[in-house]
């Protein structure tokens, strides 16, 4: 058996240019779905899975997740005075006792591979998951759920991921991937590449499980795509010592970092909300009938 996933996280440290202008002085992953922000979905589902460190790398604007995750004993007692129960509950239950949150500046957005650098010292030397809050995956068990039950399995890296249109594949790292028995063993991961150059359409997705080592592979790559510190590329230099697993999760993903995908993802979780659901049906109804 492996050891267990403690600790998932979060960098929240992009500046979200494609919602601008609303992530100007906001953070992106303080968008709400329905009434959820993203990121309180992705500690849900980390919390699901075991994780009892959340690790926060975060950046310039992104004080309301701090403020998101810490008590506001104001807002308590008012709902409390005011005999809002339900509400009450549902604030003071948002990190549930046992689970710690940490919070670490990425001084400079670096990129992806750069903010997870950031996180080595709250991480230490454990396997750990990486959540990105604006690909979120509705499906039960949740995505990092069945990756955690795949890493009991074989204890390797795992990367969550799903096919894309064969067009889209430069808006993605691909994967190239061999059948083993203990699932798809990767065998070259590139970030971004153009359709007549990927080596698949299988897409990384923003779920990752990885062991430490990655972190002194993160320390030697150079900037890659974009000019940025990719992920990517140090899971690429780190298939040179390890295995690592290409997971086909089970489940829905939206790009909530895309103004189509959030709205999808506004959609599809209202019409299963308990309180809106049936009214938001019959109004979808009413306006593709006219
Ligand atoms: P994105 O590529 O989606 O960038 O980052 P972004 O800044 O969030 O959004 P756009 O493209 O400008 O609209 C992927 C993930 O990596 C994090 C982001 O917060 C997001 O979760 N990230 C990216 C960092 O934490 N630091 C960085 O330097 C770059």
């Amino acid at each position: 058996m492996s050891k267990p996933v403690r600790a998932a996280v979060f960098p929240v440290a992009g500046r979200g240019t494609r919602f601008l202008p609303a992530t100007k002085a906001s953070p992106k992953e303080m968008l709400p779905i329905v009434d959820k922000p993203l990121i309180q979905y992705a500690v849900e589902e980390a919390i699901a899975a075991g994780v009892t460190k959340l690790v926060f790398v975060t950046g310039a604007s992104k004080r309301a997740i701090e403020d998101h995750f810490d008590t506001d004993p104001e807002l308590e007692r008012a709902l409390d005075e005011s005999g809002k129960t339900e509400l009450l509950k549902t604030i003071r239950g948002i990190v549930p006792d046992g689970v710690s949150c940490c919070y670490i500046r990425q001084g400079v957005p670096l990129g992806l591979g750069h903010a997870v650098l950031c996180a080595q010292p709250a991480v230490g030397n454990e396997p750990f998951f990486v959540h990105l809050a604006d690909d979120l995956i509705a499906g039960e068990p949740g995505c990092l759920n069945q990756m955690a039950e795949q890493f009991q399995a074989h204890g390797s890296s795992i990367v969550a991921v799903e096919e894309v249109p064969h067009e889209n594949t430069s808006s993605y790292g691909i994967v190239e991937v061999a059948n083993s028995d203990k699932g798809q063993r990767m065998t070259r991961i590139v970030e971004k590449p153009r359709p007549e150059d990927a080596p698949s359409n299988l897409a990384v997705v923003g779920r990752y499980l990885l062991m430490p080592e990655i972190f002194d592979k993160l320390k030697h790559t150079g900037r890659g795509a974009g000019g940025e510190i990719q992920l990517t590329d140090a899971i690429s230099d780190l298939l040179d010592d390890a295995d690592i697993y290409a997971y086909p999760f089970s489940g829905e993903r939206f790009d909530c970092g895309s103004k189509l995908g959030y709205v999808q993802a506004m959609v599809a979780y209202g019409l299963v909300h308990d309180e809106i659901g049936e009214s938001l049906q019959a109004y979808l109804k009413d306006i593709v009938s006219k």
